[in-house]
C-alpha cells in the first residue's frame, strides 16, 4: 500500500448560497506528481486554500501526513511548501535575500544552498536584482527555488503555469519533473490543462462545479490507445460470460449495461462474437473518454 500524504474527505465550501466545492474525497500518495484538473471556476483554488488552511472549510476536513491539518496547523505547514497564484514574495528585497528569509525560516541555510537553487530555477543571473522587477514566470521559479531549498515533503502549487508562455510553460513543467526525481517531493498541482497535467502527472482527480469527476492513474484514465464501449444485451449473465472469457476484453462494469474497455478497431469482434453465440445485442455504443468529455466541459472556456 502507497502511504498517503495528503487527504480530503468530504470537503466542502459553500459561498452564499453556492457550493464552491462539494464533498472533494482527494487521496495523493508518497512520491505522486498529482494534477488536479478542472476548468476555471471549478473550485481548484477553494480546495487548495483549504488544504494549506487559508480558508475555512464549510464541512470536511484535510489530513497531511495522517494528521488534520487545522489541529497540527504548525507541525504539518513546515513541511509543506505552497505556491499560490501569486506567490507572495517581498517584492522590496532581492531573489537572494527573499530565500535566505523564506529559507531560514526551517532552518538555518547556508549561502551557497541558495545559489544552488537559483542556478537550478535559472535566476542566478537576477539574484540581486529585487523581486518587484520579476515576471511572474520568474515569480514561480523562484517558488520553486524555495520548494528546493526548504525541502519540504509536500509542495502545492496552484496553477504554476497559468499566464506563462509556452518556454516558461515547458521550464516550470521541467522544474516539476526535477522536484519530483531528484528530491523525492511528493507534488500536488491544479491545472485547467489536461495537456499540462497529462505530461507532468502520474495520478490525477477532475474536478467540475465544485464535485471530483473522477480520480485515478493518469495511465488509466487516459489510454489513448482504447475505447470504451456500453453493451445492452439479452441474456445479460451469458455475455458476461463470454465476454469475460477473452483475455483481450475488460470489463469495466455490469449495471442495465455491460461497460467494457478494449483496443481501438476491436469492437466489430466483440459484437461477431456475442452474435455467433445467439446473444442478442440491442445496442452497441462507444462511450466518452475522459479526454473528450475534458474537452467538453471546457468548451468555450475563454483563455485555452
Ligand atoms: N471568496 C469567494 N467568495 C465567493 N465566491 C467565491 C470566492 N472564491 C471563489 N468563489 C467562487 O467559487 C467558485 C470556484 O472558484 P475557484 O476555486 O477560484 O475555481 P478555480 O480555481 O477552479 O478556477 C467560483 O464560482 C468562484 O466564483
Ligand atoms: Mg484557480
Amino acid at each position: 500500500m502507497p502511504e498517503t500524504i495528503l487527504r480530503t474527505e468530504g470537503l466542502s465550501k459553500k459561498f452564499g448560497q453556492r457550493w464552491a466545492v462539494k464533498d472533494v474525497n482527494l487521496e495523493v500518495n508518497k512520491g505522486d506528481i498529482f494534477g488536479f484538473l478542472g476548468p476555471n471556476g471549478a473550485g481548484k483554488s477553494t480546495t487548495i486554500r483549504m488544504i494549506l488552511t487559508l480558508l475555512t472549510p464549510t464541512s470536511g476536513s484535510v489530513r497531511i501526513f495522517g494528521k488534520d491539518v487545522r489541529r497540527d496547523r504548525h507541525e504539518v505547514l513546515s513541511r509543506v511548501c505552497g505556491i499560490v497564484e501569486k506567490p507572495d514574495f517581498y517584492i522590496y528585497l532581492s531573489a537572494y535575500r527573499n530565500l535566505e528569509v523564506l529559507g531560514n525560516l526551517s532552518r538555518k541555510i547556508a549561502k551557497d544552498e541558495i545559489v544552488s537553487a537559483l542556478e537550478i530555477v535559472g535566476l542566478a543571473s537576477r539574484a540581486n536584482d529585487k523581486v518587484k522587477t520579476f515576471s511572474h514566470g520568474m515569480k514561480q521559479r523562484l517558488g520553486i527555488a524555495q520548494a528546493i531549498l526548504t525541502k519540504p515533503d509536500l509542495v502545492i502549487m496552484d496553477e504554476p503555469t497559468s499566464g506563462l508562455d509556452p518556454q516558461g510553460m515547458k521550464e516550470v513543467r521541467d522544474l516539476v519533473l526535477t522536484l519530483s526525481r531528484d528530491h523525492g517531493t511528493t507534488i500536488f498541482l491544479s491545472s485547467h490543462l489536461l495537456t499540462e497535467v497529462h505530461s507532468v502527472a502520474n495520478r490525477m482527480a477532475v474536478l467540475n462545479h465544485g464535485e471530483l469527476i473522477v480520480q485515478g492513474k493518469v495511465s488509466d484514465l487516459l489510454k489513448g490507445d482504447s475505447s470504451y464501449y456500453s453493451i445492452n444485451v439479452s441474456p445479460q449473465d451469458r455475455a458476461v460470460e463470454i465476454l469475460k472469457a477473452q483475455p483481450w476484453i475488460e470489463i469495466v462494469s455490469v449495471a442495465n449495461e455491460i461497460d467494457i474497455h478494449i483496443d481501438s478497431g476491436r469492437a466489430a469482434e466483440v459484437n461477431r462474437l456475442l452474435v455467433v453465440n445467439d446473444i442478442e445485442v440491442s445496442s452497441f455504443t462507444a462511450k466518452r473518454t475522459l479526454e473528450d468529455y475534458f474537452l467538453k466541459i471546457t468548451e468555450g472556456a475563454s483563455d485555452l
